[in-house]
């Protein structure tokens, strides 16, 4: 639509003609840029206080706290995206302290508590001791835990240092842990016992080790053993790790479908080779 001739001087097409016109228009379009940006980050400020009111920084787990045998949880709990003594854990919190924590989907997150939970046959809120309790989800096999000794109820919450060298000595190039390490080392201490793990724990056992390739791993799921250590023996968030990647379930299953053929695979060659003699 053309302008009447009389307010012809309030079409942008006329002041263009002055080059002080351009001058002022681009300093206002760049500050308002610059208030949009600030805008956008102040607003991004508050999300983030809204949605992790606390403070995420490292404090190891007193004696006093409750502590699991999940490397995960202890470390949400350390960092505070848990209650820190690990104790009065609703799903709630469970399911927001693993996306905030770790940025996993909702999906992903709500499928681990709520299974956790009914797996644990508890629906209130939980401790972190009460994942040690043997044959809910901790199993027999673990990569880095002991059993429970004798036939006590629950499981060390500790890692055995020995188990987690054997571990670190599965990495084929001695920097990372890539699935086909984390193949290995399922296959090496599932044979350490006379009684095979039961196929839900194998499942379960899997998919603990395929949520850390994709969380830890980057888009070729290899993770540093630097990052493992810190992770799993002092239950810490690497200093140099950002929750950049979106673990989802179909990821995690796709993962430990994986790790689940090709441990097949090598017991089925093994059989065959003590077959054959
Ligand atoms: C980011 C999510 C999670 C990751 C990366 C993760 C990872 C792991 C890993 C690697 C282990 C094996 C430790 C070992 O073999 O020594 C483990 C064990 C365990 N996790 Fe998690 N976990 C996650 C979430 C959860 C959730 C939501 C629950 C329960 C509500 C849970 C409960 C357990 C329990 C009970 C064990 C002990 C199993 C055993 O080794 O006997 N984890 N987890």
């Amino acid at each position: 639509m053309s302008l009447p001739r009389s307010d012809v001087w309030l079409s942008p097409t006329f002041w263009s003609r002055f080059s002080i016109y351009n001058c002022v228009s681009e300093t206002i379009t760049t500050y308002c840029r610059a208030i949009l940006i600030r805008l956008h980050l102040v607003s991004a400020v508050s999300l983030s206080e809204r949605t992790c009111p606390h403070d995420h920084s490292y404090v190891p787990r007193k004696a006093t706290d409750s502590r699991s045998p999940c490397p995960a949880l202890n470390t949400l709990a350390n960092h505070g995206f848990i209650p820190r003594d690990g104790r009065g854990i609703n799903y709630k919190d469970l399911i927001k302290g693993l996306q905030h924590g770790y940025n996993l989907s909702y999906p992903l997150a709500a499928f681990l508590t709520l299974g956790g939970y009914y797996l644990l046959k508890q629906y209130d809120d939980i401790s972190l001791d009460d994942l040690c309790r043997h044959n809910r989800i901790e199993h027999i096999s673990s990569l880095a835990h002991n059993d429970p000794v004798g036939n006590a109820e629950y499981a060390p919450n500790v890692i055995d240092c020995e188990l987690f060298d054997e571990l670190l000595k599965d990495s084929a190039d001695g920097k990372t842990l890539s699935s086909s390490d984390v193949v290995r080392a399922r296959v090496r201490r599932e044979a350490t016992y006379d009684v095979p793990i039961d196929p839900v724990h194998a499942e379960i056992a899997r998919g603990e080790m395929a949520l850390v390739l994709g969380i830890f791993g980057g888009p070729e799921e290899k993770v540093p053993l630097d990052h493992l250590r810190v992770w799993f023996a002092e239950e810490r968030i690497p200093d140099d790790w950002l929750p950049v990647h979106q673990q989802t379930l179909r990821q995690t299953i796709k993962t430990a479908t994986r790790i689940r053929t090709q441990m097949n695979a090598i017991k089925t060659r093994e059989e065959r080779r003590s077959t054959d003699g």
